[in-house]
């Protein structure tokens, strides 16, 4: 993919990752990435904002062939994705400095082993003049990492956000205008990368309410020209009520716990309650989490294996109390054969969710009628503490 201009000064360049499937060794990439570099050019001087990973360095250096001064690298975040190709730029341009937080460098020149009498550490607030165009940095810790800033373009009122609002979808599109395709993959990106950090978000969020936003530029996915459409999503995502929803994450060995979870979707179904089951052995885990965003109740179906949970059941458990949801509720429904213990493994293994646990179904071998009614009671809790969400 070419260079191509956001406006007169600022050129969006970096590499479309089309075919990626897979990050960080776990996150699936069904639409694939982008990595986004920006290069702001003022009337004096040039700055490259991050930059590629590093599989695809030959892109953005093909297209920095014609830039024949950079002055400044801003390295907005340390992971590899956009600050992996720093060291091949900072050789194309000896005289280039780079600025990140006092905490981005320590891990530039930990994980890329970056010279660190290049690198020059600024401020929250920090202004660098261009000349006619000035980028003022914004920290933003815990952005999903300890050392990440945003920049602030101001006469171009544009905000550069690196992770931050992105997600991972390839395509030639350089803006995302109000495709509901970007939105909900950004929902995809924001439950895999930054629920976790639901707090700093919420304070990072409020502080950006004092910057005009024209644009907001992220170093992942297509650029958002309606700003508002992501920042109105972000506030529902990060501070919204939880929705009257429930994803029952599930996996059965013989087809019992199967029938108990066919019969909870149901109840809840008919009791209004929006229900997203996921067969744990089909599941893209991207998808689970997304569903985990807005859902007040998590209800994981497992039977119960070697006295404990199913292994993938267990995964999922670990998967939810790392995202850390707004999830209010949480119980277990599943078989086992001679003795159950399947639910005590899978509540102890979400502690960081400040849920109430509302009463497991444990049920010894093929359910009978009476294992079905407490399914039916558990759907009518389920639904008795959903009236009570700010809906
Ligand atoms: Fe896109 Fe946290 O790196």
């Amino acid at each position: 993919m070419d260079k191509r201009p956001l406006s007169d000064r600022v050129t969006w360049m970096g590499a479309v990752d089309w075919h990626r499937r897979l990050f960080d060794s776990l996150i699936p990439l069904p639409e694939g990435t982008s990595y986004n570099a920006y290069l702001v050019q003022g009337d004096q001087k040039t700055a490259l904002l991050d930059a590629v990973d590093p599989t695809m360095s030959e892109v953005l250096l093909a297209q920095l062939d014609d830039i024949a001064h950079v002055d400044y690298v801003v390295a907005h975040h340390a992971e590899q994705d956009h600050s992996g190709t720093i060291p091949l730029v900072l050789e194309r341009y000896p005289g280039a400095r780079v600025l990140a937080t006092p905490k981005g460098k320590g891990m530039l020149v930990d994980l890329l082993h970056l010279d660190p009498d290049r690198i020059d550490a600024v401020a929250d607030g920090d202004r660098v003049s261009l000349g006619d165009r000035t980028l003022e940095f914004i920290h933003a810790p815990w952005v999903h990492w300890p050392e990440t800033m945003l920049s602030y373009l101001i006469e171009e009122k544009t905000l550069f956000t690196c992770d931050l609002f992105g997600s991972h979808f390839a395509t030639s599109s350089l803006s995302a205008g109000v495709d509901g395709r970007i939105v909900r993959s950004a929902k995809r990106y924001y439950a895999e990368i930054m629920m976790p950090f639901r707090k700093p978000l919420e304070r990072n969020l409020d502080r950006l309410s004092a910057y005009e936003v024209a644009r907001i530029a992220p170093s992942h996915g297509p650029v958002w020209d309606e700003p508002e459409l992501i920042l109105g999503a972000y506030r529902d995502w990060v501070s919204g009520p939880a929705h009257n929803e429930a994803v029952v994450p599930f996996v059965s060995m013989h087809g019992s716990t199967r029938a108990l979870v066919d019969r909870l979707v149901a109840a809840l179904a008919t009791r209004g309650v929006e229900v997203h089951p996921f067969d744990l052995t089909v599941t893209d885990l991207g998808d689970l989490a997304m569903a985990l965003v807005d859902a007040a109740t998590v209800v994981i179906g497992s039977p119960t294996v070697l006295g404990g949970a199913h292994p993938q059941a267990a995964y999922a458990a670990t998967l939810a109390n790392a995202l850390r949801p707004k999830t209010l509720y949480a119980s277990v429904v599943g078989s086992y054969g001679w003795a159950p213990g399947a639910a005590k493994a899978l509540v102890a293994a979400i502690p960081a969710l400040r849920v109430e646990v509302l009463d497991p179904v444990l049920v010894q071998g093929k359910p009978r009628a009476a294992d079905f009614a407490a399914i039916d009671n558990l759907a009518d809790t389920i639904a008795e503490r959903h009236q009570q969400l700010a809906l």
